[in-house]
């Protein structure tokens, strides 16, 4: 079965976990400080703060920017559920946000109009790697803080060129081996602004100021060296990666735009093609379609979720582009040791079944 992705894993990066586990260093230290340094440059940042999960960086960014308990957060409904679950956990509302039609991610006009005096803050997100119409967004949300959840965008870039990561006050990034690029679990924070900089870092280490002074009874949602290490021979092939990934990706619609809904990438910005989505047509049995794909050796998966339907954020208005894409939305295979033949079984099989 070709899987919907597999980490790019060599020997550089066994290597750079083997020189951690014979340094003697194996918690956080000097290769997650390198690593932090990377993610600044990469999304040209002034800082980064190198965490266990993109979940907990999500977290850590709501938390520093003072969400609490009546508060309201705009989140877009389509997701994985980490962001509007964070949002719950710190005791505030979230707010859920449709998509658009094409491209899948929240819009200005959709983020203005659910805008109230309570919302606190904004989650952005870059679904799938597709960039979010960034600049846009932000001046529809002028006065609101924005979070902009780049689990899935490293290496994307808004139609200005600017990196994805960098729209708001904090960006947020996934290590998980579906993303970019992977330590097995691992998430960063990046942002400008040193007081939220140093805010996380404190809540990263049981809140801890200074040796012995602790400002809160905090976690430790620390990234280890080891993981580090990891991620940083990852993030060495970034730009080869991000080739690959595309070259696979523009073979795939080159086939299958004809006969699929892709999702649409807005003008002059780029994705990353992390994940390979399609919305099947109305009326269309998505399990018989995966069943489908299966007998034919290609493993195609469920697209994401719409976060009302799974129980936890209460009611909510009328989410109708969400729900179309929870209900029929399908991920194909993409991920850049995916070899050419492999390539062609895909695209062949996707094409027969379509
Ligand atoms: C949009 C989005 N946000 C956050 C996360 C959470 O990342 P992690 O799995 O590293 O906690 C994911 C992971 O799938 C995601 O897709």
């Amino acid at each position: 079965m070709i899987p919907l992705a597999r980490p790019w894993m060599t020997a550089a990066e066994e290597s750079a976990a083997a020189e951690v586990l014979r340094s003697g260093w194996l918690a956080s230290g000097p290769k997650t400080q390198a690593l932090e340094a990377v993610f600044a440059e990469l999304t040209q940042a002034d800082h980064a703060v190198a965490v266990s999960s993109g979940t907990a960086a999500l977290e850590l960014a709501l938390r520093a920017l003072g969400v609490g308990p009546g508060d309201e957060v705009l989140c877009p409904a389509l997701t994985w559920p980490s962001p509007a679950h964070a949002v719950v956990r710190l005791g505030a509302r979230a707010v859920l946000v449709d998509v658009d039609a094409e491209e899948w991610n929240t819009t200005a006009e959709a983020f203005a109009a659910a805008r109230t005096e309570r919302t606190k803050a904004a989650i952005v997100i870059d679904q799938f790697g597709n960039p979010a119409r960034g600049p846009a967004i932000a001046a529809a949300l002028e006065g609101v803080a924005i979070i902009e959840d780049a689990a899935c965008a490293l290496g994307s870039r808004f139609a200005d060129g600017s990196p994805c990561g960098s729209l708001g006050a904090i960006g947020c990034f996934s290590l998980h081996p579906r993303k970019i690029v992977t330590c097995g679990e691992g998430g960063v924070c990046v942002t400008d602004d040193p007081a939220l900089a140093e805010a996380m870092r404190i809540a990263r280490n049981h809140g801890q100021r200074a040796v012995g002074v602790f400002d809160a009874p905090d976690a430790n949602l620390r990234m280890s060296d080891l993981s580090a290490a990891v991620a940083l021979a990852q993030v060495e092939r970034l730009e080869e990666i991000l080739s690959t990934r595309r070259a696979h990706a523009v073979a795939m619609r080159e086939r299958l735009a004809e006969r699929y809904q892709l999702q649409r990438t807005p003008e002059g910005a780029e994705t990353n093609h992390q994940t390979f989505g399609a919305l099947l047509p109305e009326g269309r049995d998505r399990e018989a379609f995966i069943a489908d794909a299966a007998a034919r050796g290609v493993q195609v998966g469920r697209l994401s979720y719409s976060v009302d339907r799974l129980g936890q954020v209460g009611e909510q208005g009328p989410l109708p582009m969400a729900h179309a894409l929870d209900d029929r939305g399908v991920a194909f295979p993409l991920f850049p040791t995916m070899t050419l033949e492999e390539r062609a079984t895909v695209i062949d099989a996707l094409e027969a079944i379509a």
